[in-house]
């Protein structure tokens, strides 16, 4: 795979390095991505599901598709897009990966530095007192389940439509975004604001933006590159390419 010159010279100067990634990262580990061909709004409209006021009214709905979600995701194992970057954190003194997706994809791989956006289908809490929930317990539970301490229900911990993203995620990110020298935007379709925001928000504090999507999106005219093609086969050559261009860093 050829690289521009102006994104191996960045590669060998930047400090920090900062990675933004959508559904489409996951998608080759065979999560659904939630746009495009066979994305999983075709299914079912999400915003009857993914959101309080229709867990509320349907608890156990919420919960047989999201105990689906959870199975799935448990099953799966994170690809060589997510490894390369586990591997990529390692050769940069800042790394940091911004998430969209509640896979916890990333941690397995061995990334350390994630933050996570819309939250994590592997974490639960109580809705009443806050309590925190293992999915061991979650999962035996036949019905919606309920809190053991105060029998309020117990929700997955993601962001739905119509909440706010946690706060101090989100503040970590916007620093991530303004501190990045080289900012990857990976297997997003950047619809989804203020996530779809940090792209920009990093390009005005000077980074160099830069795309990977099997398809141009909405970022593509404001991005300094877009590569196109899937993340598993192009960021393992990122990595291939920090491997001998940062080689006397690392030796
Ligand atoms: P989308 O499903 O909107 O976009 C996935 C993107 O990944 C598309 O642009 C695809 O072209 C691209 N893609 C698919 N396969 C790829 C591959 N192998 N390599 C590279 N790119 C690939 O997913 P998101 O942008 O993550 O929010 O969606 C953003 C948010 O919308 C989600 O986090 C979710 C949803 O509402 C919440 O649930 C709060």
């Amino acid at each position: 795979m050829v690289f521009s010159p102006s994104l191996i010279s960045k590669l060998q100067r930047a400090e920090s390095v900062t990675v933004f990634t959508g559904a489409g990262i996951s998608a080759e580990s065979g999560v659904p991505t939630f746009r495009g061909t066979d994305g999983i709004w075709k299914k079912f409209k999400p915003e009857d599901l993914a959101n309080f006021d229709a867990f509320i009214r349907n608890p156990e709905l919420v919960w047989e598709w999201y105990k689906y979600r959870k199975q799935l995701m448990g099953s799966i194992q994170p690809n060589a897009g997510h490894t390369a970057l586990a591997e990529m954190e390692k050769r940069f003194a800042q790394f940091a990966i911004i998430t969209q997706n509640i896979d916890n994809l990333h941690r397995r791989a061995g990334s350390k530095n994630v933050h996570e956006l819309h939250g994590n289908v592997e974490r639960n809490y109580c809705i009443g007192c806050g309590k925190t929930f293992a999915d061991e317990e979650i999962m035996k539970m036949d019905k919606a389940p309920r809190c053991t301490s105060c029998g309020d229900l117990v929700r997955p911990d993601v962001v739905w439509f119509g909440e706010l993203l946690p706060v101090d995620q989100w503040q970590k990110s916007v620093s991530a975004a303004e501190r990045a020298d080289i900012f990857f935007s990976v297997g997003t379709s950047s619809v989804v604001f203020p996530a779809a925001s940090l792209p920009h928000t990093a390009k005005g504090a000077g980074a160099y933006v830069v795309e990977i999507n099997i398809e141009r999106t909405e970022l593509s005219p404001f991005a300094d590159e877009v590569l196109l093609g899937r993340s598993g086969d192009i960021l393992p050559n990122i990595l291939k390419l920090c491997r001998s261009s940062r080689m006397s860093e690392q030796n």
